[in-house]
């Protein structure tokens, strides 16, 4: 990761010198609970993809700056509203806001996030970008309360999985992508090799978050295991263990889902792993990547571009 960041490495210091100036608030419980969470790090994955997409262009500049704060601060109201939503108490290595300042807080700062980001766009003066951005903070909003009503339905198939990991995740993976190269002003297609690119890497990376839910190291991650289970979400190591478990398996998988329990979590990770589920899992989450990697060669070759791909490999490879 580092090596990708150094490609970009001053335009992602101003991002981050950004990022801390745009928290600023004089509402003291804003800026505390803001601080907090941004502080904690985080890969900043999507900022780097914003900075690394303009360099493969060949521009990459103060717009393109603003742009992928404007992305980490989306994606990070996701994650103060994310949190709340699934009840979790481990974030980015410590204590979720919620957890430490309570739900309201989070909820309400999430909001300070997501509006504050749209202030930042309408610096921007940039039609496009705006409506792209307003269509994909809603549709990520769709991909959550879907996953929502999905959550207890055992018979959840991979179709509605993919369709919920898409909108939820992968869609603002895209919009960072699509983003960058409306601000170079690039062609549709450019600006759709781009985007795909951008959606596939969003999917695979998901898969893999959702692999890492069950066989993951909290320690390494900074995130719990088993959050997944205890909100009965249907997510493919799931899905396949449904399909391919025996009888036995597919009755404690059945049952942990529709009542929300991680009771026998031991059972249920034993399962997941006995029968190839997470396996499967990041074989999807391949397939994603080698995708993603034929809409990144619709591009000029260069030293972003290369960086995009080892990203790419990095996503389905990752342990946090
Ligand atoms: C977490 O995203 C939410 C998912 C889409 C799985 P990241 O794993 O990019 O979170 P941070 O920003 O690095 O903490
Ligand atoms: C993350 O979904 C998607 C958004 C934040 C919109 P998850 O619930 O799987 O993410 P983690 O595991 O909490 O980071
Ligand atoms: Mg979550
Ligand atoms: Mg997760």
């Amino acid at each position: 990761m580092q090596q990708l960041r150094a490609v970009v490495a001053e335009e992602f210091e101003l991002v981050n010198r950004l990022i801390i100036d745009q928290l600023h608030s004089d509402v003291e419980m804003v800026e505390n609970v803001g601080h907090y969470i941004v502080d904690a790090g985080g890969k900043r994955l999507r900022p780097l993809l914003v900075l690394l997409s303009a360099a493969a262009l060949g521009r990459c500049d103060e717009r393109h700056i603003t742009f992928a704060a404007i992305v980490e601060f989306i994606h990070t109201a996701t994650l103060l509203h994310d949190d709340v939503v699934d009840i979790s108490t481990l974030r980015r290595g410590r204590p979720t806001a919620n957890a430490e300042f309570g739900n309201a807080p989070s909820v309400l700062v999430g909001d300070f996030l997501y509006t504050r980001a749209f202030q930042l766009m309408v610096n921007l003066a940039d039609m496009d970008i705006l409506a792209h951005m307003a269509q994909t903070t809603n549709t990520i909003a769709e991909g959550e309360v879907l996953q929502l009503t999905r959550a207890g339905e055992p018979d959840t198939s991979e179709a509605q999985y993919l369709d919920v990991i898409t909108r939820k995740t992968a869609i603002l993976f895209a919009a960072a992508c699509y983003g960058a190269a409306t601000l170079c002003n690039r062609d549709e297609q450019t600006r759709d090799a781009l985007r795909d690119f951008g959606l596939n890497l969003g999917i695979a990376f998901q898969m893999v978050d959702d692999a890492l839910d069950y066989d993951g190291d909290p320690a390494t991650m900074g995130k719990n295991v088993g959050d997944d289970l205890m909100e009965g979400k249907v997510t493919l190591p799931l899905i396949h263990t449904l399909r391919e478990g025996n009888a036995d398996e597919q009755a404690v998988v059945r049952q942990a889902i529709t009542t929300k329990s991680t009771a026998r979590i031991g059972e249920i990770i034993a399962a997941v792993k006995r029968c190839g589920a997470l396996e499967y899992t990041r074989d999807r989450a391949r397939h994603y990547h080698d995708i993603a990697l034929q809409n990144l060669a619709r591009l000029p070759d260069s030293d972003a571009r290369a960086a995009l791909a080892s990203m790419t490999a990095l996503a389905i490879n990752r342990e946090h």
